[in-house]
């Protein structure tokens, strides 16, 4: 159990396309997702792929509690995510703000599927296939992207759209920052 730092944008492992894993419950990959939701939890992210934390495997995780103070916020469930697999339910995009815990600081807008269906499996290697939309479905879509080396900098179409949240979100700065602030 530990809080690891995590890569910024810049570092090339970030780059990469991440390998799969091809075994499951082992105490490796358990001290693996033990990091990551420490990690997570400690920077108060909705979101982490192991590549930000170093590891190039293909695992994510992410999840986000409901919270009375920001009912814009949808709760999404927290997963643990193996392999995954994305299928666009629906060729609708929408934009909406990103952040990254390895690109601090920083907001982009994005735009992502509205709807998909995500596949892969829990760190027991049992299958997970649910169907997703509105921030469920962006978060997904911006943790696998990880898995292949994109950061969402990457996405956006036009860099105005881009900058220090302290800059276009001056009310949501410090401790009162929503849980969907970084990914
Ligand atoms: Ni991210």
């Amino acid at each position: 159990m530990a809080v690891i730092e995590t890569l910024k944008m810049g570092h090339p492992l970030l780059n990469q396309v991440a390998r799969p894993v091809e075994h499951f419950s082992t105490q490796e990959l358990d001290a693996l997702i033990q990091d990551m939701l420490d990690t997570m939890a400690a920077l108060n992210g909705a979101g982490l792929a192991a590549p930000q934390i170093g590891v190039s495997l293909r695992v994510v995780i992410f999840g986000v509690e409901a919270n009375p103070r920001y009912p814009e916020v949808e709760a999404v469930p927290m997963t643990v995510l193996i392999n995954p697999q994305i299928t666009v339910l629906d060729e609708r995009q929408e934009e909406g703000w990103e952040g990254c815990l390895s690109v601090p600081g920083m907001r982009g807008l994005v735009s992502r599927y509205v709807r998909i269906r995500y596949q892969g499996f829990d760190p027991q290697g049992r299958s997970i296939d649910r169907e997703a939309s509105g921030f469920h479905a962006r978060v997904v879509q911006h943790e696998v992207d990880h898995l292949d080396g994109i950061l969402y900098p990457q996405r956006i179409a036009d860099l105005r759209d881009f900058g220090y949240e302290s800059v276009l979100f001056p009310e949501l700065t410090e401790a009162t920052e929503p849980p969907e602030a970084r990914e």
